[in-house]
C-alpha cells in the first residue's frame, strides 16, 4: 500500500493530528493539501504538546514533509513553527510547493472585514486569511511561493495590488494601514529564509511515489465544511474531501490507495452554523470539558452534539472512505447513556441526507438511537488498557464502535481512548510496520 489520504468527516477538529503523527511513523512521506494555518493539528507525546497549523504532522517523526500547492502559506506563521522545532532539536525536513500561495496581511484585514459586512451570516472565520488568499487564487491576483522568493516579481506585484487591496477592505469597512515598505521588507525577509525549501515539491512527490514509497496526505478541517460538499457558505474556503488531495498535491486519483475517515466519537463545531445534534446542557458542557474541546488556532469553546451518522455516510460516500479512525470514545466514557442520532426528522419526514443549505439543515432533528455508555478507564491506565488491544476493551464501547460501522458502511480501522501515542488500538493495519 503506497497512497493513503486521510481526511476529517466531520467539522474538523477530529484528532488528525495524533491519528496523522500514528501513521506518519510508518509513512516515508507526508503531504498537506489543503487550507492554512487555520487548521490545528495537536500532537501529544510523553505527555508534551505539540500544535502545528502549516507544517504537516509528521515533523516529530523526521519524516519528509511536504506542503503542497493547494495549501496557502503564511510565511511567518510557518517560521514560527519551524523555530519552535528547532528549540526541541528537530530540523524538519521539508520541501514548499514553489506553487503554493501566500497570505499577505492585508488577507487577514480582509477576512475581518469580510466577516464584519456579512453580520448575521458570518461564518465565524479564524481570521487567519484563508479566505481572502482562496478568493485572489481563483481570480488570478495571488501571489504564490515562486513570487515570494523572487524580490522583483514581488515587488511588481504588490505595486499592481496594493492600491486595490486598500479599496476593498475600505469596501466591507474595514481599516486599511499598511505600508508597502514595511510588508515588502518583511516578506523579502520571509522569502530569504524559506527559499532553501521552495522548489517543484510535486516532481519529488511524484518520484518518491514511483520508487514505491509510503506516502500520506493529510487533510485539514472536515467534510461538513468544504467549500462544495459542506454546509455553505459557514464553512471553509476550499474543498477539503479526498479528491482535493489529487489537485491541492497533484497525485493521480489513480495513484491513491486507501481513504482514512477521521471522526470523534461524537462531534464538536467551532465557528457558526446548524449543528442539529448540538447539546446545549450538562451533558453537552461535560464533553467539553473532559474533551478539551477549546479551538487549537483560536481558543474558542467548541459546539458539542452526539454522533451525526447522516453527516457521517454523507462524508463516507464523497469521500470514498474505505476505514474510520475513530477518536476521542475515552471523553464519553463514564456516561449512562449514549445517543447516536441515525436520521432526522425535517418537515415531518424521516431522512438520512444532509440537505444542502444551512437553511434546511437548520430544521433538522435529530432522531436518536439509545446506547449503552461504558465504564471510565482507570486514571493514567488508558496507555495499559490499549496494549491489551480491542478485545479488552468494555463490551459498550465495542457495540458503540460496531453500531458506527455498521451504520456508516465503513470498518474501523485505528480507534483511539487517550491523546498520547500510545493510547492507539489499530484493528485494521494498512500502513503495514
Ligand atoms: P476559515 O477557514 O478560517 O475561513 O473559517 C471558516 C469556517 O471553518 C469557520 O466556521 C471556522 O471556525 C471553520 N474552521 C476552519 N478551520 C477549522 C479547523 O481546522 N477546525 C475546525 N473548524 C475550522
Amino acid at each position: 500500500m503506497a497512497c493513503m489520504v486521510i481526511v476529517g468527516t466531520q467539522w474538523g477538529d477530529e484528532g488528525k493530528g495524533k491519528v496523522v503523527d500514528y501513521y506518519a511513523g510508518k509513512a516515508d512521506v507526508v503531504v498537506r493539501f489543503s487550507g492554512g494555518n487555520n487548521a490545528g493539528h495537536t500532537v501529544v507525546v510523553k505527555g508534551k504538546k505539540y500544535a502545528f497549523h502549516l507544517m504537516p504532522s509528521g515533523a516529530l517523526r523526521g519524516t519528509q514533509l511536504i506542503i503542497g500547492n493547494g495549501v496557502v502559506v503564511d510565511p511567518k506563521v510557518l517560521l514560527e513553527e519551524m523555530e519552535m522545532l528547532k528549540k526541541e532539536g528537530i530540523t524538519p525536513k521539508l520541501l514548499i510547493s514553489e506553487r503554493a500561495h501566500v497570505i499577505f496581511p492585508y488577507h487577514r484585514a480582509l477576512d475581518e472585514a469580510e466577516e464584519q459586512f456579512k453580520g448575521k451570516r458570518k461564518a465565524g472565520t479564524t481570521k487567519r486569511g484563508i479566505g481572502p488568499c482562496y478568493e485572489d487564487k481563483a481570480g488570478r491576483f495571488g501571489l504564490r511561493m515562486c513570487d515570494l522568493i523572487n524580490r522583483e516579481m514581488l515587488k511588481e506585484k504588490i505595486d499592481h495590488l496594493f492600491p486595490l487591496k486598500e479599496k476593498q477592505i475600505q469596501m466591507y469597512g474595514g481599516r486599511f494601514d499598511f505600508s508597502k515598505e514595511q510588508l515588502l521588507q518583511e516578506y523579502n525577509a520571509y522569502g530569504e529564509k524559506l527559499k532553501e525549501y521552495v522548489c517543484d515539491a510535486n516532481l519529488e512527490m511524484n518520484n518518491a511515489i514511483n520508487s514505491g514509497k509510503k506516502v500520506l496526505f493529510e487533510g485539514t478541517q472536515g467534510t461538513m465544511l468544504d467549500v462544495d460538499h459542506g454546509m455553505y457558505p459557514v464553512g471553509t474556503s476550499c474543498n477539503v474531501t479526498a479528491g482535493a488531495a489529487c489537485t491541492g498535491a497533484g497525485v493521480s486519483p489513480t495513484k491513491i490507495n486507501e481513504v482514512v475517515g477521521l471522526m470523534k466519537a461524537y462531534v464538536s463545531r467551532v465557528g457558526e452554523g446548524p449543528l442539529p445534534t448540538e447539546l446545549k446542557d450538562e451533558t453537552g458542557e461535560y464533553i467539553r470539558k473532559k474533551g478539551a474541546e477549546f479551538g487549537t488556532t483560536t481558543g474558542r469553546p467548541r459546539r458539542v452534539g452526539w454522533l451525526d451518522i447522516p453527516a457521517l455516510r454523507y462524508a463516507c460516500r464523497i469521500n470514498g472512505i474505505s476505514g474510520l479512525a475513530i477518536t476521542k470514545l475515552d471523553v464519553l466514557a463514564g456516561l449512562e447513556k449514549v445517543n447516536i442520532c441515525t436520521s432526522y426528522s425535517l418537515d415531518k419526514k424521516t431522512t438520512g441526507e444532509v440537505p444542502p443549505s444551512c437553511e434546511l439543515m437548520e430544521q433538522c432533528k435529530p432522531i436518536y438511537k439509545e446506547m449503552k455508555g461504558w465504564q471510565e478507564f482507570e486514571a493514567g491506565k488508558a496507555e495499559e488498557v490499549a496494549k491489551k488491544g480491542y478485545d479488552a476493551l468494555p463490551k459498550e464501547l465495542k457495540d458503540y464502535v460496531a453500531e458506527v460501522s455498521k451504520l456508516s458502511g465503513a470498518p474501523a480501522y485505528l480507534i483511539s481512548i487517550g491523546p498520547g501515542r500510545e493510547e492507539t488500538i489499530i484493528l485494521k493495519d494498512i500502513f503495514g510496520k
